[in-house]
């Protein structure tokens, strides 16, 4: 009788575990999308295998970052670009994007360190993960608009919506259609472009 207990017990034990395990490699994956796949191998084994499924990107915590970054356009999240990214575009301050965007070399030193940090590469949230994903460890993307997951993702957004509307002139503007960015939240449920609401699929 109590054999028999035990042996239901240790049973559902291992059918429970199975579960679980089941559920989270369906939650790590379940993107759905393929065109990551190149490099997937090497990221997971380069990362040991396991990431978090948040949602939200962490916001941005350095008032230096935030001061600074945000003088001409939205202080881009830092888990929106990984490391190497990050190292470039501060390297190459004096020419940012056709602007000059120097800082003395200790605000340069502390906003740099608080970039590699908190770089995509070094976060667990899912949309860090996709972006790493969707670039080949060889490339070292200075736009997250430049990253294959961005295209895909504003691929069915149409030019008049970004160039054509002088409420947005670019996809630069997250903060323009993605009103809740400065809160970390990128979903397209939250999507508002300016002057055409909501985004239907
Ligand atoms: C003097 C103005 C100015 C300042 C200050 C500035 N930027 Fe920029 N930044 C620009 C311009 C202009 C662009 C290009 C925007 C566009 O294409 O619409 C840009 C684009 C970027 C992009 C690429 C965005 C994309 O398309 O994905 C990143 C990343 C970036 N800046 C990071 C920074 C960081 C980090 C700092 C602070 C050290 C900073 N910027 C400060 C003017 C500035
Ligand atoms: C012109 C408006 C617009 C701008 C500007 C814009 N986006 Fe988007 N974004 C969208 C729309 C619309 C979607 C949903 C597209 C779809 O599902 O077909 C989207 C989707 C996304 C997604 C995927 C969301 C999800 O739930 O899968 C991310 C992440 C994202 N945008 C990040 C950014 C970042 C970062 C920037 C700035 C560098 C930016 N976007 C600029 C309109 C915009």
């Amino acid at each position: 009788m109590t054999m028999k207990i035990k042996q239901k017990r240790v049973l559902g034990m291992i059918l429970f575990a199975g579960c679980v395990g089941l559920a989270l490699s369906t939650l790590a994956w379940s993107d759905g999308d393929e065109w990551y796949e190149h490099d997937r191998e090497a990221y997971e084994h380069a990362e040991g295998g396991f990431y978090g499924n948040t949602s939200d990107v962490p916001i941005i915590t350095n008032a230096a970052y935030k001061t600074e970054c945000s003088a001409c356009h939205f202080a881009y999240p830092a888990g929106l670009l990984p490391e190497r990214s990050w190292l470039s575009v501060m390297n190459n301050l004096e020419n940012h994007f056709g602007e000059n965007a120097e800082l003395d070399p200790e605000t340069q030193a502390a906003i740099t360190r608080y970039l590699q940090g908190h770089a995509a590469d070094r976060i667990p949230n899912r949309f860090s993960r996709s972006i790493l994903r969707s670039i080949r460890p060889d490339q070292v993307p200075l736009r997250i608009t430049e990253t294959s997951y961005f295209e895909h993702k504003h691929r069915e957004v149409p030019a008049r919506m970004v160039r054509g509307n002088d409420k947005v002139r670019s996809f630069s503007n997250c903060l323009s259609c993605h009103r809740m960015a400065d809160k970390g939240v990128f979903d397209e449920d939250s999507v508002r472009i300016p002057g055409f609401g909501r985004w239907e699929d």
